[in-house]
Parts: C-alpha cells; structure tokens; sequence
C-alpha cells in the first residue's frame, strides 16, 4: 500500500478522505491508497467524516517527517504553516498533492527546486479551477500547442456577485453582504473581491502555458469593487457582460507576457460571457488546436477533492512504472522524474508592463451638461491616437450628463495619458468607471 498523510481536515481535506474511503466503481489504482495519518488543529471538532480507527491524528510535523508516508497531501490552505510542511515533506523524500494556489504561486521557485532535486513530485491540479481539470491537460494533452492566450473566471465568489448584480441589479456592496450570509463569500472577502485569488490561480496557468516562472508580485490585480450598477447597465446596453477576466497573454513581440485580474465588459457571444453562478471555466488558445474551454465546478469539497485524488491517482501509476522499470533493469536504477508530471523550467517569463498593452476600453464620464463636451473628447481621444468605437450621451439631471465610451484596440499607455487630460477639463466631473473591453 501507498501511505498517505493528511494535513487538513476541513472542506478538501473531508472531501479527499471521504472518496479514498469509498473505492467501489472508482480507478482500480486508488486501492493501492491507505490514509494512515491526519493533521488538524482541532482536535476536538466535528467531521464530516469518519475516519477509521487506524487513522492518526498527530501534529503536521510528525506526518512530513513520517518515513512510512509516501505522499503528503497538503489542504491546510494559508502561507504558513503549509509552505514549510510542502518543504519539509519534499526534503524527507515524499510526494506532495496540494491545493494551496496562494503558496504556489508565491513559492513554486523554492517548492520545484527542491522537488527536482529530491526527486518528488508536487501536483496542485485542484490549486486551479477547483475540480476542473486544467492543470494536466496545460502540462500534457495540450503541450504541443503553442499557447495565445490563458483567460480565465476562476473565482466562483465574484463571478456569484457579478451574475447576481447582472441578473437581478443592485450595487456591490448589498449582493456582496448577502453573498456572505448565505456562504457564498468569506468574512472577509479581500482576496477573493480584489482579485489576489484569481491572481494566484493565473500566475501558476500562465507559468505552464508559457513554460517559465512568473514573478506573483508583478501580476496587476484589479477587483470587482468599483463595478456599479450603473455599469452593469450600461454593458447590458452595448451588448456585454461584465467578469472578472484573469488573463495570461503572449504578446506580439513573442518576448513578453502579460499577466493580469481585472473586471473585464465581454462580449455577449464570447464563450466565457454565459459562465455564470459559482462556476469556473477556463478558455485556452494556441496554435494549432484554436480554442479550447474547460468548465465546472470551481470549489466544493467533492469537486476539489476530485483533482486532489486525480493527483494522488498519477503518483500512484509513476510508482509503479518506476518499480517496473527497476525490476527490469536492476542494474541502473533510477529516480529520473516523469517529464510530464514534474515542473522543469527555471526561469522566469518577462511580464509585459501594463501601459504597453493593446486593447479596447469602456469609460464613463459626468460632465456639465453644455454644447460641445463631445466634441472635446473626442478632440482629446483623437490627439493621443485613442479611435473610439462607440459613444453615448445621457443627459442627467442638475445640467450634468454622462458620457460613455467604448474605443477600438489602443495602446494603454496613449488611453491613459488622455484620460489624464480629459479629468482635467472644466467640463468634466469625474470618470467614475474605466474597463478594459474584450
Ligand atoms: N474549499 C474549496 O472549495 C477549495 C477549492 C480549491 C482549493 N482549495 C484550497 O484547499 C485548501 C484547503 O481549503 P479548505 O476549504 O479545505 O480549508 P478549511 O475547510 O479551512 O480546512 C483547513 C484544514 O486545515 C487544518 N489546519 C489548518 N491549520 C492547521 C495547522 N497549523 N495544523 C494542522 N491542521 C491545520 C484545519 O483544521 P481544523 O479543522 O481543526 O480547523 C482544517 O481541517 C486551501 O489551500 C484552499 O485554497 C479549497
């Protein structure tokens, strides 16, 4: 049998026992699986799930260092203690199957350097997209490809709030409290509202779609607060949704990346545009296959606990591949790990600056309701090379009116510079909402 030890015992770490628990109908490989140690903080809390009695529960220390555990599975979720459990498990020689996106994407450098030089494996395919399968196929089925373009919804709690502002109205602020009340967001929704979550999760998608390391800290993440209802109008009107879009792109000059979380007006044709509710989907484009969208369920214990024991499930078929190998050629052993499932790139991607980025932008002005104001902007759009696709007026009440505007593909840089001097006109008010257009 192939040890396993638990670290967490909450919604994945439940959800991870309950199916190797309960075998019958599944792959005949999980057989070879037994839990034999748990990690909790406490003790004394009630699970969802009955372990047998042969299961310890002892401190996560004692499992990493554990010389019959062959596999660590860390659901522990936060930076620390999980980051030095995956690191000290990788130095005690076992496999890791983690769910920790925020670890990850913060420390795959030292997590991968150590695992290649220990010559253990680190799955994370339920770090991405909850049960979705998105990690393998970027890894292996989809490798040939040479990736565009990784765009993703993969934070159910925004895309919740979004559908709901979408579907029924209402500000942010009101849906996002209820979202709270019924389980949908945290206590504290930071991570998720402002985009960090989808940030983790595009930094570790972008890093095997393009084959290189990607530095989380230079990633822009823009959240959902700023997005009104007025907003969500306005989209409905010219033909678009709004998502939280985490986007991982190739850019024209083949050298850079960009790597970016924002608010994003989709068109509503597009095929992330009808995702909607808690689900995650993920569109990836390359040369030759085109495009190819991979949807589900982005969270839950079941669906989370899937991608983990898939992991599981592969490190058990690299095992016994080994041990076959070893057994027919006894003189050579090796620990060589399989290319397709370990991480093997060093470096790390050149992320394009933001300002340098092509693509289209929606804007909304207040502006004193008098003669010309249009013509202003558009003055001023013209001068710095900004072409606008579309413009609409509304006259308010008070003599002010809102102006909005959609453009054709510009250049950021040239968008915000105008932006910067149309604030500055005496007509203009305010811009209470810029967003990039897909
Ligand atoms: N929930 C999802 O749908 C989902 C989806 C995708 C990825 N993930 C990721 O999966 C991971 C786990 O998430 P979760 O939702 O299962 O979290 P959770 O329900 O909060 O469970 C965390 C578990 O870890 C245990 N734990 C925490 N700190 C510990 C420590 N220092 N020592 C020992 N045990 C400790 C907790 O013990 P107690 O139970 O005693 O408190 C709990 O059992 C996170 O990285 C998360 O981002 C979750």
């Amino acid at each position: 049998m192939i040890k396993v030890g638990l670290l967490g015992l909450g919604t994945v770490g439940a959800g991870t026992a309950a199916i190797l628990l309960d075998r019958a109908g599944r792959h005949h490989l999980l057989q070879e699986l037994e839990i034999v140690k748990v990690a909790v903080r406490d003790r004394g809390k009630a699970r969802s799930v009955d372990l047998p009695d042969s299961v310890a529960i002892v401190p996560w220390e004692e499992i990493v260092a554990d010389p019959e555990i062959d596999i660590v599975v860390e659901v522990m979720g936060g930076l620390e203690p999980a980051r030095s459990a995956i690191l000290k498990a990788i130095e005690c020689g076992k496999h890791v199957v983690t769910a920790n996106k925020a670890v990850i994407s913060r420390y795959g450098d030292e997590i991968f350097s150590k695992a290649n030089a220990a010559g253990t494996y680190v799955m994370l395919e339920a770090a991405v997209g909850g049960g979705i399968p998105i990690i393998q196929p970027l890894k292996q089925s989809l490798g040939v490809n040479r990736i565009q373009r990784v765009t993703g919804i993969v934070n159910g709690t925004t895309n919740y709030i979004l559908t709901r502002m979408t579907q029924e109205g209402g500000e942010f602020a009101d849906i996002l409290a209820d979202a709270q009340k019924l389980g949908y967001a945290e206590a504290d929704p930071t991570a998720d509202v402002d985009g960090w979550d989808a940030a983790d999760k595009i930094a570790i998608l972008a890093s095997l779609a393009f084959g290189g390391r990607i530095d989380r800290e230079k990633i822009s993440a823009e959240g959902i607060r700023n997005v009104t209802a007025t907003d969500i109008d306005y989209a409905e009107k010219l033909g678009f949704t709004i998502k939280l879009l985490a986007i991982a792109e190739r850019q024209s000059d083949n050298t850079n990346v960009s790597v970016r979380v924002h608010p994003t007006f989709l068109p509503k044709g597009h095929p992330l545009a009808g995702v909607n509710g808690v689900y995650n989907a993920i569109l990836v484009e390359g040369e030759p296959l085109g495009q190819v969208m991979f949807f589900g369920p982005g969270a839950g214990a079941g669906a989370t606990a899937s991608a983990v024991v898939s992991d599981l499930m592969a490190i058990v078929g690299v095992i016994h591949a080994a041990a076959a190998t070893r057994e027919e050629t006894v003189d050579s052993p090796s620990n060589a790990l399989h290319p397709l499932l370990s991480c093997h790139h060093q470096h790390y991607c050149s992320l394009a600056p933001l300002t340098a980025l092509q693509c289209r932008y929606y804007a909304r002005f207040l502006t004193t309701d008098v003669p010309g104001v249009i013509g202003k902007l558009g003055t001023v759009f013209g001068l710095h090379r900004v072409s606008l696709e579309s413009i609409v007026q509304i006259g308010l009440n008070d003599r002010r009116a809102e102006i909005v505007v959609v453009t054709q593909s510009v250049n950021a840089g040239d968008f915000n510079t105008a932006l910067d001097v149309l604030k500055a006109l005496p007509e203009v008010e305010s811009v209470p909402s810029v967003f990039r257009v897909v």
